[in-house]
């Protein structure tokens, strides 16, 4: 045990004296690791790591997260060097639309919106007409002239947006592995061993479960939420890293895991942040072509924002 911690500490101390000596900054995603958390500059949602990722000094970007994030942050930082700690720290639902897809549904459907989460690759953010976050989704579609909208690619999300919006939203059939594993069973269980817990999810959970819940919203929605509510309990329906960032804002309040893991989120650690500013892999680059269509869907989601 005071083995591991003498690890631990001596690679924090790597990667702080890696980081002072390639002027970088380190954002992590709040499913990040505890121990990947506790060593950024900046925890936050996908919303606030693209806002960012805008306004650093920084000369280097280092990105605690997954590809979509870390592109994310290179399409907005041309000048930028954004490095990924693991290449293959991917997102299972970015990988379920492509560009063609999308090219071809708009030729079929003169005149549909295009609104693309941000948890899609580059190339579907060029054709998007707009990106959003879970955070801002519902106001993005509602600030569009189109109608209908096509939502691509979580049909969790664009499910949730369609009940609070009156667009005509078409959904892509796109999921996250990570949110559908939560069934209500699994939640109706826990609120039975804690029958005084609030049930908090994502909007990435399926229609059961967020009707079932007491509260859906972003990871900050949800943030927000416990951080102001009297009550001391919660039944978190996301991926289990959050419950980290929860208890670290709330240590006198509990929270009950759904006992769900995002496998692209948990294969950073410190060795890959340390590995990351030591050999300045991997270096994430989106074709520039490519990068000014999708700087355009995410500036005009920033300004919706
Ligand atoms: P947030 O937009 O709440 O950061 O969620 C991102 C995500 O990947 C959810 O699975
Ligand atoms: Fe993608 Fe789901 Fe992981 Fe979020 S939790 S990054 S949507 S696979």
């Amino acid at each position: 045990m005071a083995a591991e911690k003498k690890l631990t500490e001596s690679l924090i101390e790597s990667i702080n004296k890696l980081k002072k000596k390639r002027n970088a900054i380190i954002l992590a995603h709040v499913y990040q690791r505890g121990e990947v958390q506790d060593i950024a500059d900046f925890v936050g949602d996908s919303l606030d790591l693209s806002r960012r990722a805008v306004c650093t000094k920084a000369d280097v970007i280092v990105f605690c997260g997954v590809q979509f994030m870390a592109e994310t942050a290179a399409i907005l930082n041309p000048y930028k060097t954004v490095l990924l700690p693991d290449k293959n720290a991917g997102c299972g639902l970015a990988d379920m639309a492509t560009d063609e897809q999308i090219i071809r549904i708009k030729k079929q459907n003169p005149g549909i919106g295009v609104v693309s989460y941000v948890n899609s690759s580059a190339s579907v953010k060029a054709v998007s007409d707009i990106c959003c976050t879970s955070a801002n989704a519902v106001n993005v579609v509602n600030s569009l002239s189109f109608n209908p909208v096509l939502f691509v690619p979580d049909r969790n999300l664009g499910s949730y947006v369609a009940e609070q919006t009156k667009k005509d939203i078409r959904l892509w059939e796109g999921f996250c592995y990570v949110h559908e594993h939560i069934i209500s069973d699994k939640l109706k269980h826990l609120k039975e061993k804690h029958p005084y817990a609030e049930i908090i999810v994502h909007p990435e959970c399926t229609t059961p479960v967020r009707h079932m819940a007491d509260f859906t919203g972003s990871t900050s929605q949800m943030s927000k939420y416990v951080k102001q509510s009297q009550l001391r309990e919660f039944i978190v329906g996301t991926e289990d890293n959050f419950i980290y960032r929860l208890k670290s804002d709330n240590p006198d309040k509990l929270f009950y895991p759904a006992n769900t893991l995002c496998e692209g989120m948990n294969t950073i650690t410190l060795e890959k942040v340390k590995f990351t500013l030591e050999k300045m892999k991997y270096k994430v680059h989106v074709p520039e072509e490519t990068r000014e269509k999708a700087e355009i869907a995410l500036d005009k989601m920033l300004t919706v924002s």
